[in-house]
Parts: C-alpha cells; structure tokens; sequence
C-alpha cells in the first residue's frame, strides 16, 4: 500500500442510528477494500501499443506525448522484451515508413518497416507475449487516409479490400499472432480472415477495431505516425453521436470471424464499451487513445491531478466498464504498480 493513503481509524462508538446497513464497512481498511474490490487491473490485460520508425537509429521523442517514443529497430526490440519480461497480455506494433504512396505499398512489403519491426520483435519475444499489428495503411499512404483513393478522392472500400487482403498474410508472414484492421472499411474482417486461411494461416488471429469512432483525440497521434492526413475520417470511421450502430458493427464483424472486437477511443465511449460487452460472445478490448494519455499527461504535468491515482482510475474505469483487455500507453508503469502494489516485485 502506498504510504499517502488514508485509513480510518478502527473507534468503537455507540451507533446513534440503527442503521441496516453500512457500506462504509468495506472501505474502512486498504486490506477490507482489496478484499472488496470488483475489478483488477492485471498486467496480462493489457496490451502496449508501440511505435518504430524506419531509419533511426536512437529513439525519437513524441512532443505531444511525453514519455512515449518512436522506436529505432534496436529500441523496439527492447521494449518487446521488457513487455514479455513484465508479463504483459501483448504488444501493438505501429510503422513509420520513410516512404509513403498513394497505395500505401510499403504496408505489404515484406521489407516494409512494420513488417521488418514485426519479425525482429517475434525473434526477440516468440511467444512469450503476443504480438499484434495494426493492419491499416493511414501509416503508408502519401494521402494520410486509411484506405486507397478512387478518381473522385473519396476512400475507395473495395479497393482498400484487396490490399488489406494482402497486408494481412505479410504481416502473419512476418510473425504477428494477432492482426488489428482499425481502417473501419466495410467487410475489413471478412476479406482478411478469408486471405490468412488461403495462405494457409488459419492459426493467425483476427482483433477487429469493431467500433472505432471518429474522434479529435486521435491529435497526438498523428503527430506519433507522422501523419499526411488532411481533412478527417468521417466517412469511414463511427460519428460519436451513434450508439446503436456500434451493436451493428460488432454483429458484421462477428458474422465475418472476428477473434476478439475492440471500442475505440476508451474513456469517451464506456457507454458503448458496456454495451458491447453485455451482448459480446468474444473477448472485448478498449484502446486508450493517445489523446487520452495526452490529457492525462498534460494534467499530471500542471501539478492538476495526482498522475498515478489517475492512470489507475482510467484504465480500472475501463476494466470495470466491461474491457477484458485495455491497450494503453501506460501498460508498462501500470504493470510495475501492480506488482509493487501486490507485494510481487
Ligand atoms: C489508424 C489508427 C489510428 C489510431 C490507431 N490506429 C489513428 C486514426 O484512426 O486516425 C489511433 C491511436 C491513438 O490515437 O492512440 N491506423
């Protein structure tokens, strides 16, 4: 327990009301609330999603996300290590390639930086922790959208199909256990999910970015992937004033064969968390998006909130909500809190 928290004192007064009951009971000892309390949050439910750009050589600092980096090959492969050393549930690996097209084709080359990233840290890791990639081509496309473009400059779904298709088995190719579409295309995990059995890869994993909502949160993170985005994403990613429509996403993606489904942004979205939790008969992940951690950080930083106390409130929130697994950017602290807090390290 940590030394700032307070306990109240055990008093033995005479009740002035006969109360029947007295929750305060259960909160009057850390010890009686560890015993009480309803969710954890594990180092084995959460997944660190991580950066690597191609042609560094020393990690890169993010300005609007401090303490998050991009990764060198070098650096990456440390911070796998560290994931798998600490027990964490996974790691998301993100690309920044040096190049970028209009088809985004760096994203299939087997040479291409995430694909290169995704064999170096499965050759450091095996499967000692599980190793995930984001399976979208925003990262690769000179245009900065999600998907290809068609004659008109709208984002082409079809088209955007055929090259996930092919994403996909490079990135099993490259050893990734788990796959994550977060280009939120219509029949994203179908087409996937039929490319890794043709390729003979029916053992790789599906985590589908069910319900992924177009969010200003995302900020800090295009500065993360270098962005070349200009305009937004709403004619492809979720309008944040639906809530019934995230039911009908989670049913195509799981119709389609999606392994596990995922709410993004996190702290804005419990209602929609927990809705997709009561009804899912696969396991649910939240993303805690960069802007989240961004506002926390920001916070912390201003003496504003106590910054332990508020990370931990986050991602428990997000637990208790209903997500089984939560990505975060503070897996690594939360993980170290955990043990520290458990008498385990
Ligand atoms: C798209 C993608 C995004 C994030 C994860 N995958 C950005 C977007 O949709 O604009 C955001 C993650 C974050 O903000 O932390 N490849």
């Amino acid at each position: 327990t940590s030394p700032t928290e307070e306990t109240t004192p055990v008093t033995h007064r005479t009740p002035r009301y006969d109360l029947v009951s007295r929750p305060r009971r259960l909160r009057t000892t850390p010890a009686v609330r560890r015993l009480a309390a309803q969710t954890r949050v594990h180092p084995s439910d959460l997944i660190l999603p991580v950066f690597v750009r191609e042609g560094l050589t020393e990690p890169a600092p993010l300005g609007s996300m401090p303490g998050v980096v991009q990764h060198s090959m070098d650096s990456l492969r440390r911070a796998a290590a560290e994931v798998a050393a600490k027990g964490l549930g996974g790691i998301m690996l993100f690309g920044v390639p040096a190049q970028r097209d209009a088809l985004g084709s760096a994203g299939c080359d087997p040479e291409g930086v995430l694909n290169r990233a995704l064999r170096a840290v499965r050759a450091e890791v095996g499967d000692d922790t599980v190793v995930m990639a984001d399976l979208c081509l925003d990262e690769f496309t000179d245009h900065g959208h999600c998907g290809v473009l068609a004659e008109d400059g709208t984002v082409d779904n079809d088209a955007t199909l055929e090259v996930y298709g092919r994403m996909a088995v490079a990135q099993a190719e490259a050893g990734a256990h788990v796959l994550g579409p977060s280009g939120m295309m219509d029949g994203q995990v179908g087409v996937i999910r039929a490319a890794l059995d043709e390729a003979g890869r029916p053992d790789v994993a599906v985590l589908a970015y069910s319900a992924k909502y177009s969010s200003a949160f995302y900020g800090p993170f295009r500065e993360a992937v270098d962005s070349q985005l200009q305009g937004d994403r709403r004619t492809y990613q979720m309008d944040p004033a639906n809530r019934r429509e995230a039911l009908h996403e989670l049913q195509l993606d799981l119709d389609e064969g999606a392994d596990m489904v995922m709410v993004k942004p996190a702290m804005s979205y419990l209602d929609i968390l927990r809705d997709v939790a009561e009804v899912s008969p696969v396991p649910v992940s939240a993303y805690q998006i960069s802007g989240e951690y961004a506002m926390i950080e920001a916070a912390a930083a201003n003496g504003w909130i106590d910054r332990r106390a508020a990370v931990q409130e986050s991602v428990l929130s997000i637990r208790r909500a209903g997500a089984d697994s939560v990505l975060t950017y503070f897996a690594v602290e939360l993980a170290d809190w955990f043990r520290e807090e458990n008498g385990l390290s």
